[in-house]
């Protein structure tokens, strides 16, 4: 009886517009609607929009519904299923408005991390993922997502670089582009979409020393150069959101900051859409020092056009008293309450509260149902983002007749699998390394496994690790002695023809707030490695990490190297297609593997100096470190296949281009090994001389093509003005005439060049 009181509630609810009991409401015309809403609202509803809560143990779910039926909460992040989601948008139908709430969530993604999402420079399979994720979100009642993340990091010391697309401005902001158009569909209003807010803006990438949250300090031409594009591109591309970020900009927080919010932003950039603080960023501002107070810091954010506060109270305390004391204005508090309810607008939500929440009857038996994850999309994306580094004698692809062992701790790793911020992923349905080969192999397995070594030996590493996760130890330590587990592997390398070792960082080493000073795999890994390689069997290193690693000594060792990052829910059966050769890698790297912490940053698009360092020639007084060899251990866009790819020379339609024209560049890629294969070809240019200096090269345009074995396919590539633009000391973007390299390869460094001039 209750149960149907209840259900009929909710069909009359959901049956009507959400103003329908108040004012008819021109819901066709968005500005009119949110006028007319906001005409309405008492001052208190206008702040209660103002506020997105994270639901925690410290929130009791009444108390959230009784708030939110009080007008109290404008939105929610981390409750993740539709029924959670219902009874919360019951409750906002139920306050005086029925003002419909919004549920946000990170990434509900079991695809491979960002930063290898990026390495399959493949822009389908990224927009797939991204397509899938939205989908799944919604179909769970989600109405935006905290992404994409496209915070260019070149330090990789950084925790958070597994969660952006690498270092290069170009590739990223292609990407950026790409997922908000995957999350958002054809329009955030959308049933089966979701609102991207793109993040973090801005700059955060570049903290200084890679440490999380610190400060950015960047002259102008830098950021609008090289930082800036991927979030301008997110938003040219209709993100309905952006994230603000934790860190300070050349000496004020970016959440105080108006310059970045109001005139980069909003004036200069046009953005109209909804602006989220990051968790408890407002009050932040007084630890940053820029604020005595709580008062001052929600005075500064709602200055600086900060529509919502994530998790703190700040605002709701705050704003009553500084706008009766005349310190803000009524616009202040009135332009975040239209951004919020201009993007619930966009979201549909207006149209229909339970857009996304649907009815309960349709609701999943069980929302983690095997049945309704993605595996297959998964698998395939997750094979396309993996680099093959090294691959001495055709060391891979493994023969599934072959006595195999299995090592390390990154083998049978579910968690790991899913890399940081999996937010609703499941470590029960990864699939492992170990799984995956055994799939492969199927009853005939002739797989030995060892465990080898735990991700650490240092306690005090492991005690952070696992004070990462509230819910159960994240990392699994077998109490064993390290050379008891060594001592294992080795007679199980010595039973097998080849050896398979899964090494590398727990996903808790990549995270946020996971900065490392040494970016080598933890010594007692690289004890393991080492006693492997004595045993003198082929070794194969399946590397699992969120951020470059330093593998100077390792490369020596292994015979092969298959960088996989973090690979999602169908990792260990997307690793195992490449392992034995029924998929052929294809990714290329989207960031600069360094040769040593020292040489930290180490991207390929550095700028020209008076005294550059010359490979081969002796470097005395040039830029260079005498004690190691200058340049990355492997270069940007760097990967390999089981087949060769060459290039021919590059042919240029002209040596001359005018403002108004065009230049075609092309090569003839030839496949001239045994296997049908894909490889990336990428197109470099640099700016020779200007007035002021310029990178050394970088990317502006790629192409991913599929070439079968003995065959040959042109790849062309069109140069216009607008690619030899860059913005002056006055910033001002402009191409200066003058002679341009161009040049084409299949990493940044190996590379065919002309020349040509800009008239
Ligand atoms: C992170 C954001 C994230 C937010 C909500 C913060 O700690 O910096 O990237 O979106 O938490 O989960």
């Amino acid at each position: 009886m209750k149960k149907l009181c209840l259900l009929g509630l909710f069909v009359s609810l959901a049956s009507h517009n959400v103003l329908a009991a108040t004012t008819p409401a021109p819901l066709e015309n968005k500005e009119a609607f949110v006028s007319n809403l906001m005409k309405q609202m008492t001052l208190d509803e206008k702040i209660g929009q103002l506020r997105l809560i994270s639901i925690g143990p410290e929130m009791p779910r009444e108390m959230i519904r009784k708030e939110i039926a009080a007008g109290n909460i404008g939105g929610t992040f981390n409750s993740i299923t539709r029924p959670e989601n219902r009874p919360m948008q019951d409750a906002a139908m139920r306050s005086r408005l029925k003002i419909p709430m919004f549920f946000a969530y990170d990434h509900r993604t079991i695809f491979p991390i960002p930063l290898a999402l990026a390495s399959s420079w493949d822009m389908d399979a990224i927009g797939l993922s991204g397509r899938i994720a939205a989908k799944e979100a919604a179909a769970d009642s989600l109405d935006i997502t905290f992404a994409p993340m496209v915070d260019i990091s070149r330090d990789p010391r950084w925790g958070r670089t597994s969660e952006g697309f690498g270092e290069d401005t170009y590739l990223v902001s292609r990407i950026a582009g790409v997922m908000v158009k995957a999350f958002q569909g054809t329009g955030a209003n959308a049933a089966d979409s979701i609102m991207a807010s793109v993040k973090h803006f801005a700059l955060y990438g570049a903290v200084e020393g890679g440490r999380d949250y610190n400060v950015v300090d960047m002259s102008p031409v830098k950021m609008y150069q090289d930082y800036l594009p991927p979030y301008r591109a997110a938003i040219d591309a209709g993100a309905g959101g952006v994230m603000v970020a934790l860190n300070s900009i050349n000496g004020v927080p970016a959440t105080a900051n108006t310059w970045l919010m109001n005139d980069l932003l909003r004036k200069e950039w046009g953005f109209k859409g909804l602006a989220v603080s990051d968790h408890g960023a407002i009050f932040e501002l007084i630890k940053h020092g820029v604020a005595a107070d709580g008062r001052e810091a929600a005075k500064l954010a709602i200055k600086a056009g900060i529509h919502m506060s994530m998790n703190d109270t700040l605002y709701g305390k705050e704003l009553p008293g500084l706008l009766k004391s005349g310190e803000i204005q009524q616009s202040d508090i009135d332009n975040a309450v239209r951004a919020v309810l201009g993007a619930k607008y966009d979201m549909g939500l207006f149209k229909d509260p339970y857009l996304r929440i649907g009815k309960a009857e349709d609701d999943p038996v069980d929302t983690y149902a095997d049945s309704r994850l993605h595996r297959a999309e998964a698998r395939d994306v997750a094979r396309r983002s993996q680099v093959l580094l090294k691959n001495r004698n055709d060391t891979l692809p493994l023969k599934k007749t072959a006595k195999i062992a299995l090592v390390g701790p990154l083998a049978k790793a579910p968690i790991d699998m899913m890399g940081s911020w999996a937010a609703a992923g499941r470590p029960a349905q990864s699939v492992t390394l170990f799984d995956g080969m055994t799939n492969a192999l199927g009853d005939k397995s002739t797989l030995i496994y060892a465990r080898g070594a735990n991700i650490t030996s240092d306690p005090k590493i492991l005690g952070y690790l696992n004070f990462l996760n509230f819910d159960a130890p994240e990392v699994v330590d077998d109490p064993r002695p390290a050379n008891v587990l060594i001592d294992e592997a080795v007679k199980a390398a010595k039973d097998a023809d080849v050896v398979v070792a899964a090494v590398g960082e727990s996903r808790g080493m990549s995270h946020e707030s996971s900065s490392r000073t040494d970016l080598n795999i933890p010594e007692n890994q690289r004890e393991l490695i080492r006693a492997l390689k004595a045993t003198g069997k082929p070794l194969v290193l399946v590397l699992m990490n969120g951020r470059p690693l330093t593998i100077l000594e390792e490369k020596e060792q292994a015979d092969a190297i298959l960088e996989t990052w973090f690979s999602g829910t169908e990792g260990g059966n997307a690793i195992a297609d490449v392992l034995f050769g029924d998929y052929n890698p294809s990714g290329k790297l989207p960031i600069s593997i360094p040769r040593s912490v020292g040489q930290i940053p180490t991207y390929y698009n550095h700028l020209t100096i008076g005294r550059p360092f010359t490979p081969g020639k002796p470097g005395n007084y040039t830029s260079q470190y005498f004690d190691d060899t200058t340049g990355p251990l492997y270069p940007f866009g760097y990967g390999l296949s089981y087949t060769e790819f060459s290039l021919s020379d590059m042919a240029l339609s002209s040596t001359t281009l005018n403002k108004t024209g065009k230049l075609d560049a092309s090569v003839t890629v030839k496949n001239t090994g045994k296997r049908d294969g894909e490889t990336v070809v990428q197109l470099y240019i640099q700016d020779e001389t200007g007035s002021m200096i310029r990178p050394i090269k970088e990317l502006k345009n790629f192409q991913k093509v599929m070439i079968k074995a003995g065959e040959q396919k042109v790849v062309h590539f069109t140069i216009t003005e607008d690619d030899l633009k860059f913005y002056n000391t006055q910033l001002k973007y402009a191409a200066e005439p003058g002679k341009f390299n161009v040049q084409i390869g299949l990493d940044s460094e190996d590379v065919t060049q002309q020349s040509f001039e800009l008239l």
